[in-house]
């Protein structure tokens, strides 16, 4: 499925606005995730962090377990990823996100466009190519 214009800026657009209820105090680098589903359906996050600074939560990471707790399993199609600090090179999701992004794609058999978002720029990088050879629930079952 290839993202519209309109999808993808309103896909980016949500994940600002994620990023506005992040609680990074010790970072000081919001993050905002959205994740788009087949249906349009569009779940959110922010990274949650804490003051055992180690139990930090990504922002994607926050995403899918929403998306989990909301019955979703599978028909993941796009993800942005968006730093408040939107005038460095666009944030790309760390690998624990990538691996925890890849059990709601691998449910659903999609390959999602992640889009990597900065100030200026948008980079559109598949989650296979982030994240190639990955482990999956296939290898376990
Ligand atoms: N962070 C995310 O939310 N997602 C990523 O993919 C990379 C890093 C958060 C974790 C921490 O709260 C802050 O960014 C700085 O690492």
């Amino acid at each position: 499925m290839t993202l519209e214009d309109a999808q993808e800026r309103s896909l980016i657009a949500a994940a600002f606005a994620a990023a506005e209820h992040a609680y990074a105090p010790y970072s000081d680098y919001p993050v905002g995730a959205a994740l788009l589903f087949e249906d349009g359906a569009v779940i959110t996050g922010c990274n949650v962090e804490n003051a055992s600074y180690g139990l930090a939560l990504c922002a994607e990471t926050v995403a899918v377990a929403k998306a989990f707790e909301a019955g979703r399993r599978g028909g993941l199609v796009a993800v942005a990823v968006v730093g408040l600090k939107a005038d460095r090179e666009p944030i790309t999701p760390c690998g624990r996100c990538r691996q925890v992004l890849n059990e709601v794609a691998a449910l659903g058999a999609t390959d999602p466009m992640v889009l990597c978002v900065s100030k200026d720029d948008v980079r559109r990088i598949t989650l296979s190519a982030l994240l190639p050879h990955a482990f999956g629930p296939s290898h376990l079952g």
